[in-house]
């Protein structure tokens, strides 16, 4: 198992479900925790102390969306603890919508937060993770990253995006030693699902704990044996491959 103390992890959407519960039990190994971006500053800061009560852990709200922001982020991020070792791109939207009613502007955020976002972040962050020997990028996929849901369409689309471009980031930079793996739940009871699929209850649910111990899974187990992406299925749903 990797001792992951004092290591840097640069996390999205740290304010909501899964972040949250991922920034808890990466703080409790003792990790060094940047909760980059959000919007609701005082989810972010709830967050915070929660991380806070075990290790290092600083909030940066702000749109992620904005690219000088996530510039800034990272200026931030590394003045205070002079790297970054682990980067999970967490924040997303999610949608719920019939294709016909998608305007540019939805398009656009949903493609932004979801793709564009995770892209540009790992091009900055890159520099940093190069000089760690536990580089590791993680990125929240979907199963709509395998399958296509209806009313998701741009949801759908930008999670195959993130998908696919973890694929080729991963083949392209194992060499460098950077680990890239990718997560793909299916409905992990958060306040994404409680609003946008407000007919579904905890009932059967994934907990966003459970996608966090998941990621430790990756972080703890770094040896020559790479599993490169996980498809996380809700125990009363059928998979979708069966
Ligand atoms: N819940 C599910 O069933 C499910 C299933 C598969 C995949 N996922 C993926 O899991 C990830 C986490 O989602 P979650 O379920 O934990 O939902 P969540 O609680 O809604 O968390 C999403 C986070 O993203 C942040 N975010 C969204 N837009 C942002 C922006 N422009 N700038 C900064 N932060 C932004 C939100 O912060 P603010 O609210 O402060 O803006 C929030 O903290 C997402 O990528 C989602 O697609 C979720």
């Amino acid at each position: 198992m990797n001792n992951l103390s004092g290591k840097v992890v640069v996390l999205t959407g740290g304010g909501g479900g899964i972040g949250r519960a991922t920034a808890e039990l990466l703080a409790k190994q003792g990790m060094k925790i940047v909760l980059l971006g959000g919007n609701n500053q005082e989810k972010l800061q709830q967050t915070q102390e929660v991380a806070a009560q075990y290790s290092d852990c600083l909030a940066i709200p702000g749109n992620l969306t904005d690219m000088g922001f996530l510039k800034q982020g990272i200026e931030t991020a590394t003045a205070r603890f002079k790297g970054v070792d682990v980067l999970i791109n967490n924040a997303g939207v999610a949608q719920n919508q019939p294709f016909e009613e998608i305007s540019p502007d939805d398009f656009e955020r949903i493609m932004a937060i979801n793709f564009r976002v995770p892209f540009f972040l790992t091009q900055l962050a890159l520099p940093y993770l190069k000089r760690s020997e536990q580089a590791t990028i993680i990125n929240v996929a979907s199963v709509v990253s395998h399958a296509g849901y209806p009313m998701q369409s741009v949801y759908t689309a930008s999670k195959h995006a993130l998908l696919g471009w973890s694929k080729s980031l991963g083949a392209e930079y194992y060499k460098e030693n950077i680990r890239v793996h990718a997560i793909s739940p299916g409905g992990v009871y958060t306040d994404m699902v409680k609003i946008s699929r407000p007919d579904l209850t905890a009932d059967g649910m994934i907990m966003p704990e459970e996608i966090a111990n998941i990621v430790l899974f990756f972080l703890a187990n770094r040896g020559n044996a790479v599993v490169d992406e996980i498809m996380v299925h809700r125990v009363n749903k059928q998979p979708f491959l069966v």
